[in-house]
């Protein structure tokens, strides 16, 4: 399928950030910036998992309002001057360069429009708003009645986490003769984990092959599938009126799919999921409304898709901790290997 990428990608990250928007906002705008590409090395000190100190990297904190505006005697961001900014200079250094940040090993260089929205926001003061930290933040979400779904839930991040182990507490497997009925494609049916009556379905390979109809025929497993990975498969709105039957979805994948708003709203059913990809689909701002719904949502990917950022910072206030990736950052696809899909490069 051929789209028109680059039309609406420089529309969605320059010109709404920098002229519709108004003044930039850091906790919306900057701040997933910073968390996305910088806070792995640049985070409050910490113990690791094994025990050791962590330490940020250059003595420069980025995760916090202490750390902006302490790090480096204060000269990481200094008001309303870019140029004197060490964090500014770091990023706009050629890519090249060994004390460019993040370091060339950690992949491509910030985007220009990303650049010229932090200069922006120097510009503009450099101020922080409400938010003081990373740490508040996980607080805050923490706080929030009903994203605790059980003792599993988020240990570590203190976010909303994946209940498996919830989902499929007296959940009888799937009988084998119904499961034998996909054994000819064209989606390939396994299970979530070695005993998990709890099931990945994906169609990759397959795809051109998968319509709303294979999707129908999906029915009599919705009550088990956790994982539904239907990119780039020729489906549309009816497929999600099937999809929204699936209680214990957690992961979506709707890439370059034909489904757009009302497809999209229809999703708001599955309160279970934590992640959702519609990378190149015909989604739009009505459909964020809905989503609203997903209480328990960590991962929104809405690049090249008509959703403007004004829709995107009203998702963030009603659904606490939501990552929204506008950008040409996406998982994995699934099924390969364990885990939700996700995979860390580099370790
Ligand atoms: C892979 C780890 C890593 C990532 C990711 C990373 N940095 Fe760094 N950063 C470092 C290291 C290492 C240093 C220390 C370099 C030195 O002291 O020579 C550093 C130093 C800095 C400094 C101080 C430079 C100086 O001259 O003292 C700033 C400012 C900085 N980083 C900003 C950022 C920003 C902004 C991002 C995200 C866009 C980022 N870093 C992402 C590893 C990283």
């Amino acid at each position: 399928m051929i789209r028109a990428p680059f039309l609406i990608f420089p529309l969605l990250l320059t010109t709404l950030p920098l002229c519709a928007q108004g003044k930039v906002s850091f906790e919306s705008q900057i701040w997933p910036i910073l968390e996305k590409r910088c806070v792995e090395c640049h985070a409050t000190p910490s113990t690791g998992p094994d025990g050791k100190p962590k330490k940020p990297k250059g003595g420069v904190v980025l995760d916090s309002k202490d750390g902006i505006t302490t790090s480096k005697k204060g000269t990481l961001v200094v008001a309303k001057k870019p140029d004197d900014s060490m964090l500014y200079a770091s990023i706009t250094l050629p890519a090249d360069h060994e004390d460019r940040m993040p370091p060339a090993k950690k992949g491509e260089p910030l985007s220009k429009s990303q650049t010229d929205l932090i200069k922006k926001w120097i510009e503009e003061g450099g101020e922080l708003g409400k938010w003081t930290g990373k740490k508040a933040e996980a607080d805050k979400a923490d706080a929030k009645p009903g994203t605790d779904k059980g003792k599993d839930a988020g240990k570590e991040k203190g976010k909303k986490g994946t209940p498996i182990a919830q989902l499929q507490a007296g959940l009888q497997p799937v009988p084998a003769a119904t499961l034998a009925a996909f054994a000819n494609g064209p989606f390939a049916v396994s299970s979530l984990g070695d005993d998990s009556p709890l099931l990945r379905v994906t169609c990759a390979g397959n795809s051109d092959d998968v319509t709303d109809k294979s999707v129908e025929a999906l029915a009599p497993l919705k009550a088990h599938i956790a994982e539904l990975d239907l990119a780039r498969a020729h489906v549309g709105d009816a497929a999600c009126a099937v999809i929204a039957t699936m209680p214990r979805l957690l992961t979506l994948d709707l890439r370059q799919t034909q489904v757009g708003n009302q497809g999209t709203a229809k999703l708001a059913a599955c309160k279970e999921l934590r992640s959702l990809n519609l990378y190149g689909t015909k989604v739009g701002d009505y459909a964020m409304a809905a989503l609203a719904e997903l209480q328990a949502l960590e991962n929104l990917y809405v690049w090249q898709t008509e959703v403007s950022a004004g829709a995107i910072i009203r998702l963030r206030e009603a659904v606490p901790g939501v990552r929204v990736v506008m950008a040409n950052d996406l998982p994995e696809p699934m099924g390969e290997g364990a885990g939700n899909g996700r995979r860390r490069a580099g370790k």
